[in-house]
């Protein structure tokens, strides 16, 4: 079997798309954010979340001692939060957070989670941590910021109107 080269695993990953994320938490007294694009649902009942944290990320100890994170889902054009939010710190933050069951959230979001941490698994270099939703929102008309290849993008074709989600001829139910 050859070995697999990270940066080549790390490449072909990029092949998948995803939206991106703003994790956040509180922890001794002050907000914590961290950009991450490694989310996904898990479970509608009970309604749990998945994210993956770095052990290299301060992120990893503010969950495990604050025990609860928010997950905010960026929309189109918010690439500066998601910069400052990965170690380029230039954004002045007096703005960019609201409240929620006492966690910070990005105001403005496309969506956003708040959860109770419900298990964490170390996994390699990684821990993902599952979050079990206390609470949530969504902007229904907001576009997303994508990730792709490294890059931010938008998604190139406007939505369907909700008409043709109806009409459609397969439904996507799960
Ligand atoms: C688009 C994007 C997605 C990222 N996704 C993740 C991720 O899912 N998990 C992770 O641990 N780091 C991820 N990172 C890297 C962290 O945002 C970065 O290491 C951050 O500075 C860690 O912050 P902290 O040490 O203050 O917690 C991502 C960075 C970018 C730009």
């Amino acid at each position: 079997m050859t070995a697999i080269d990270p940066r080549e695993l790390r490449n072909a990953c990029g092949q998948f798309g995803t939206g991106v994320t703003i994790i956040t938490t509180h922890c001794e007294g002050r907000d914590h954010g961290m950009t991450a694009n490694a989310f996904m649902s898990v479970s509608l009942e009970p309604p749990l979340v998945a994210i993956s944290i770095a052990k290299s990320a301060r992120m990893l100890r503010n969950i495990q001692s604050s025990g609860r994170f928010a997950v905010s889902v960026l929309a189109e054009g918010m690439e500066d939060l998601a910069w400052h939010f990965a170690g380029k710190p230039k954004l002045d933050l007096r703005d960019v957070f609201e409240r929620h069951n006492d966690l910070p959230v990005i105001a403005n979001a496309a969506a956003y989670f708040v959860t109770d941490l419900a298990d964490e698994i170390i996994a390699g270099d990684h821990t993902i941590f599952l979050g079990h939703v206390r609470e949530m929102s969504l902007q229904p008309s907001t576009r997303p910021l994508l990730f792709f290849r490294g890059r931010f993008g938008s998604l190139a074709d406007p939505h369907p109107a909700p008409a043709m989600l109806e009409n459609a001829a397969y439904e996507f139910v799960w």
